[in-house]
Parts: C-alpha cells; structure tokens; sequence
C-alpha cells in the first residue's frame, strides 16, 4: 500500500506502551498517544474516536455503544490485555469493528503473580515485612508470624483455560494437589482432577480464579460458594474483581472462615483507601500487575500492533475477540 495511504489512517493509542512497538504503528499510520499516567477521560475518548481508524486500547477504557456509535470509521478495537470486559463486544460486532485482544503472551507472567498473591497470602510475607518495618522483631518466636503450608495441600482451580492451566503446573512443582472446575471446554492435564463446584469449595485449601468476566460469572463467588468453602480456605483472584461478590469476601474473612485473599484485581480498581478490605491483615492487594513485566508487556504492546496492521491489510486480528465480525469496509475505499 502506498505510504500516503498509510498515513492517512488515524490511530489512537490511548496509553504509551513499548516504543519498539510504537514504531511500527507509527510507519503504518498517523499515531497519536495519550499522554500521562492516567487514562483519557470519557469525552476525550470520544473525541479521539470520531476521525480514528483504529484505537490501542487498555482494559481501562470503557468502549461501550454510544463510544462505538460515535466513531463512524473505526475498524479495530485492539485492546492491550486478554479480557475484554471493557468493550461492547456485540456493539462492535454490530458495527463490522474488529476486537482483539492479546492471549497467550501474558499466560505464564500471570499464573507467576497468582501462585507469588498465594505463597504471600500462604506464608503471612507481606504482613511479616510490616512487622519487620515497625520495628516489632525483636526475636525468634516459636508462635510468631504462623502460616498455612503451600506443599501438600489443595488447589481449586476454577477457569482452567491457558492461565488455570499454568497455574496448575506450578501447584504440581510445589507438590499440591490439583482440582479444577469441570467444564465442557476444559482441556484434562495429568494429575489434576476435574471436580464439582461444591466438591472444589469444600476440599480446596487455595481457590484460584481465572475466568473472564462475563454476565454468568459475576459474583461466582458468593455467600453460598464462601459457605461452602473449607474452613480456613485461602481465595486468590487476578482475574476480574467483579467476579467476587466483596461483601460477601468481607463476611466470609471477619468471620474467620477464610485464612486470607490475595487479590491482584478488585471492584472497583483501584480499590478505594477506605474500602474495609484493606483493614484485614491477611489480604494482599496488588494493582491488577498480573501482565505486568517488562518482556511481557512487550509482547502484549506486539501482539495489539499486529492486531491492528493486520485490520489494515483487510484481514482479522490473528487474536480477534469477535471472530464472527464482517469487517466495515474502510472510509477512504467506500
Ligand atoms: C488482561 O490481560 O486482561 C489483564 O487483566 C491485564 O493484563
């Protein structure tokens, strides 16, 4: 295609991300970035999508219909992550808008940070580095600072995608035993065993989650499923908050019947300063970083290029969200 076509086409990227990847962005098409830490506001989204023909987008950016409908060339949505809660998939699909997204590069990077939230939640090593910090170590105790064992207890695995799956790998390095949510889609790995929801809850002494949130999986975790929980139980989350129901999670930790959550992923992100959560000294919060290291990062900033170059050349994103979607055709050829 020749280059003055190329550079007619607008991109907007609503977050710097790897300036290797960048670049090539910026030899296809006219780029422009959203400058700073924080996301654009709403009416600046809008604004940037009206004339774009493509948009970068972080899982921080609600694309919903009326920002699809005010976007008349818009073509791809490539969002910067696996999970695309913050796009109206249908809308877009509707609107012959390509969505991808970035699977598979971030798998191992998450499953690492989910199996560190346990062995932290597991082995009290967020709070112990507070006791050190305020000065409270002042010997050797025979009762001090006392956790759960990791190896040769149970994992629960609900979502045994890519991400479960590397999750239960690990489990197995560190001698645990492996449950998993049974699923018609669930694809069997030797050694671990694919179970029931209350069967998973009640033998489980970690719940891990990793499923997409969706309408059938928001508040999965309940009162009922935090009943069913073994007492003691350790839930660790870095999929989506809004998979928890957070009442219940506080219920189910001041009553004692869970040990501790490691919850990389809140509802809503951030977590506010007050939020009751954040009083319990057996619940780690990290700021959803379970992408989040420098190759990782790299690949995903890769892959979401490629997702878009690809819309350009008049094919899907080879990671494409909306498979079914038939493509608008773009303005300048219409
Ligand atoms: C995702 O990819 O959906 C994560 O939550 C961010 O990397």
């Amino acid at each position: 295609m020749p280059r003055s076509t190329h550079l007619r086409r607008k991109v907007f990227v609503t977050r710097a991300i790897d300036p290797a990847a960048l670049e090539r962005l910026r030899a296809a098409a006219a780029v422009a970035v959203w400058p700073g830490e924080m996301p654009p506001p709403a009416p600046k989204l809008r604004t940037a999508l009206a004339d774009a023909d493509a948009v970068l987008s972080m899982i921080t950016d609600k694309i919903d219909a009326s920002v699809i409908a005010g976007a008349p060339r818009l073509r791809v949505i490539s969002n910067l992550g696996v999970g695309v809660d913050n796009i109206d998939l249908e809308a877009a699909t509707r609107a012959g808008i390509a969505v991808g997204h970035t699977p598979g590069v971030l798998t191992e990077a998450t499953a690492d940070l989910a199996f560190g939230l346990l062995m932290t939640t597991a082995r009290r090593i967020a709070e112990a580095d507070r006791h050190v910090r305020a000065g409270r170590w002042r010997t050797w105790g025979p009762m001090t600072m006392l956790g759960c064992d990791v190896h040769s207890s149970t994992l629960g695995l609900i979502g045994f995608g890519a991400i479960g799956q590397a999750m239960a790998r690990r489990a197995m390095g560190f001698g645990m035993r492996v449950l998993y949510l049974k699923h018609p889609s669930s694809k069997r790995i030797a050694g671990a065993a694919a179970v029931s929801l209350p069967r998973l809850l009640a033998e489980s002494d970690f719940i891990s989650l990793h499923v997409p949130l969706t309408p059938k999986t928001r508040h999965m975790i309940s009162v009922r499923e935090f009943a069913l929980m073994k007492p003691g139980a350790i839930l660790i989350n870095t999929a989506r908050g809004a998979v928890i129901d957070q009442r219940a999670l506080v219920a189910a930790l001041k009553s004692g019947r869970l040990a501790g959550a490691g919850l990389d992923v809140t509802d809503p992100e951030p977590i506010a300063l007050r939020d009751p959560l954040l009083r319990f000294n057996n619940v780690v919060v990290t700021p959803h970083i379970g992408s989040a290291s420098i190759a990782t990062r790299a690949n995903m900033a890769a892959i979401a290029v490629d997702n878009i170059l690809a819309v350009f050349s008049g094919r899907l994103p080879r990671c494409c969200a909306n498979k079914k979607v038939r493509l608008r055709p773009p303005k300048d050829a219409a």
